[in-house]
Formats: C-alpha cells, sequence, structure tokens
C-alpha cells in the first residue's frame, strides 16, 4: 500500500482564515496534538508576516520532536532568512518557498513575464540551499497555469535539488478530473520526476477540495496538504479528516493510506475549532456532530438490526465512544424502545404504545427530544397507571 505524506498547514493557511488569530501558546498546544495525530509534516507560519508569528514558529520548532517543521517564504532573500532564524533548534526543519505561476498572477500581481519567474525562483531555491537541506517549492496558482510552463518550472525545481514539488490549487477552480490530469502531465513529461515528491494543495472555494486532492492521489501524488476541519482562506483547504477516512474507507479503491492515528482525530477537530473559535457545522462529514447521528426511524431501526446498514465507518475509529440515535420526530418504537431500556425502564406493549404516542406529540413541537424529555413522559405515565 502506496504511503501519501501528510502536510499540515492548519498553523499557517488555516490561521489565514478571517478572524483567526493563534498566539504562540496555542500554536504549540495544536502543534503538540498534531503531533499526537501522526502527521509527517507541519506548516507552522510565516515567520516574514509579523514578529510574532517568526517568534510562533519558532516555539513549535523547539516544542515538537518527530514532525518535520515548516516555515513559509516568499521568493525573497530576507524572507528565507526569516525562516532560517525561526527554525533554529527544529529537529527537522524544511524551507516552503512558493511564486506564483499562472497569467493572472504573472501579469497583474507580480507584473513579470515567465523568463522573470523562473529566474526569481531559481535564485530563491538557489539561496535557500544554503541554508535548508529540505525544501519545498510551490506553483502559487499552478490550477490556472499553463501546462508547458508548469513542466518548465518543475523541471527547474528539481534541478535545483527541491525535495517536494507542490502544485496548489489556491483558488479552488479546478475540476477533480483537471487536478488529476495535471499531475498526470507532470509525472509524464518532468524529466527526473522520481528525484521529488509531488503535492497537492488544495483550496475549497466550489467545495471540490477533497475530490481534488483524492484526484492527485490516484494520480501519483505523495503528499497531500490541509488543515484540521478544512479550516482556511475564505472557502478553506482540504480538511485533513477527510483524506485520511477516505483513504481508510475506501483502501481497496485508492491502494494507499496515511500513517495517522486516526483515533485522534475526533479530539484534534475538537481542539482546533476551540482555539481558533471556527466552529464546525453539524453536518460536517467525519467530525460535525452528525456526522455519526441517526434520526429517521428507518435508519435507526436499521442501525439497531446491524450498523453497517447506515454506517460506512465507525465512531471509534475516530476516536468517539458511540453512534447517537437521535429521538425526533421521525424516529421509530424501535429506538424509542432501545432509549427507554438504556435508561432503566422496561415497558409492556400496553405503556409502551401509550408513551410513544405521547413521545411523537412532543417530538412535533422539539426539534430534539431528550432523555429528561423521555424520563418526564414515562414517570408521567406511570403515575396515571
Ligand atoms: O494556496 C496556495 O497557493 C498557498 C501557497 C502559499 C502554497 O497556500
Ligand atoms: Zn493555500
Amino acid at each position: 500500500m502506496r504511503k501519501i505524506y501528510v502536510f499540515d498547514t492548519t498553523l499557517r493557511d488555516g490561521e489565514q482564515s478571517p478572524g483567526v488569530n493563534l498566539n504562540t501558546r496555542e500554536k504549540v498546544e495544536i502543534a503538540h496534538q498534531l503531533e499526537r495525530l501522526g502527521i509527517d509534516r507541519m506548516e507552522a507560519g510565516f515567520p516574514a508576516a509579523s514578529p510574532g508569528d517568526l517568534a510562533a514558529v519558532n516555539a513549535v520548532a523547539k516544542a515538537v520532536k518527530n514532525v518535520t517543521v515548516i516555515g513559509l517564504s516568499r521568493s525573497r532573500e530576507q524572507d528565507i532568512d526569516a525562516v532560517k532564524e525561526a527554525l533554529k533548534g527544529a529537529q527537522d526543519p524544511c524551507i516552503h518557498v512558493f511564486l506564483a505561476t499562472s497569467p493572472i498572477h504573472r501579469q497583474h500581481k507580480l507584473r513579470m513575464d515567465k523568463g522573470q519567474v523562473l529566474d526569481t525562483a531559481r535564485s530563491a531555491i538557489r539561496y535557500a540551499k544554503k541554508t535548508f537541506s529540505k525544501i519545498e517549492f510551490s506553483l502559487e496558482d499552478a490550477g490556472r497555469t499553463e501546462y508547458d510552463f508548469l513542466v518548465e518550472m518543475v523541471n527547474m525545481a528539481v534541478e535545483e535539488g527541491a525535495s517536494v514539488v507542490n502544485i496548489p490549487d489556491t483558488v479552488g477552480y479546478l475540476s477533480p478530473y483537471e487536478y488529476g490530469n495535471i499531475f498526470k502531465h507532470l509525472k509524464e513529461n518532468v524529466h527526473n520526476i522520481d528525484k521529488v515528491q509531488l503535492s497537492a494543495h488544495c483550496h475549497n472555494d466550489l467545495g471540490m477540495a477533497t475530490a481534488n486532492t483524492l484526484a492527485a492521489i490516484l494520480n501519483g501524488a505523495d503528499q497531500i496538504e490541509g488543515t484540521i476541519n478544512g479550516i482556511g482562506e475564505r472557502a478553506g483547504n482540504t480538511a485533513i479528516e477527510e483524506i485520511a477516512m477516505a483513504l481508510e474507507t475506501r483502501q481497496e479503491f485508492f491502494q494507499a493510506k496515511t500513517t495517522l492515528q486516526l483515533s485522534e482525530i475526533a479530539r484534534t477537530s475538537r481542539l482546533v475549532s476551540r482555539l481558533t473559535g471556527m466552529v464546525v457545522p453539524g453536518n460536517k462529514a467525519i467530525v460535525g456532530a452528525n456526522a455519526f447521528a441517526h434520526e429517521s426511524g428507518i435508519h435507526q431501526d436499521g442501525m439497531l438490526k446491524e450498523k453497517t446498514t447506515y454506517e460506512i465507518m465507525t465512531p471509534e475509529t475516530i476516536g468517539l465512544k458511540e453512534s447517537k440515535l437521535v429521538l425526533g420526530k421521525h424516529s421509530g418504537r424501535h429506538a424509542f424502545r432501545e432509549r427507554l431500556i438504556d435508561l432503566g425502564y422496561e415497558l409492556d406493549e400496553e405503556a409502551l404504545n401509550r408513551a410513544f404516542a405521547q413521545f411523537k406529540d412532543l417530538a412535533d413541537k422539539k426539534k430534539e427530544v431528550t432523555d429528561e424529555d423521555l424520563l418526564a413522559v414515562i414517570e408521567e405515565k406511570l403515575q396515571d397507571a
């Protein structure tokens, strides 16, 4: 089974979510949990962005032991120097240098032609190479870059000795077919492509970040980049927990796996949500409150007979205790009776029928009927009897 390396950028791209600002203590707390989760590489921040971020990256670099710690840098010597400073004390440091390659970015943002982009990136990698043995180079907005220029840029990065080349869909523009095809094209057209790892980095503007990342894996990507809970710029980045669980649940299809400790997923998600203040929507895949909850009577009956009828993965795998059967207006007698048994009540048929009718009346008025509501219904019925 092919190993897919996990590059977590919760502390950098994730922190770029509007309204999120993590202090050093919070970054270190998340970094320790990411280490427990077993990620391979961690982007701790963008040291040139502010003295505070440089200090936070340095604190993370010193705090974690078993993970490669990465600092982001534009293709500029001052940025590279800032990463050098920030990663002092790291066990396994790596610099992440980037430059935009798409026509839109070349023309409007960089005001450079292709030759200038190529030369600027080459000089930056050479300069970084004086300090770092591990370099990741990213072609920002690769998703909207001409195929021949992508090949030229990746050839250059391989020649200059980058260890990882990242192909970001910076604005979440591509479909899975198109994104996967870029990896296929690079594998077929770049000289010595086996000397580098190719990395997928997707944004979720059209809700396709996870699908695009999986398409990249199917077409030979060695590394995936993402964040916990999918937080990040605009609509966010690929959610790492979604990739990990897709590979775990559909191993036979993807023939690839991460080495994450999957049972740490729920805890990591809760910590990131609490410290960033980014609430996880209830219906979020894998880590939403409803991801393992069942409300309708038909589903609950199936679950009580055999869990695989309605669950393709177990809550225990991600570190949760159990699935939830939520009692609401769609619920049936089977789940109702089981919940009463859990609460210590085994009613005869007639009492159960009366209690169930009253429960349905209540369920029409409330979104969820809690255990306290049920106890009130039962106590009332028992007093009537
Ligand atoms: O989305 C992007 O292009 C980035 C780069 C800095 C890698 O985050
Ligand atoms: Zn990004």
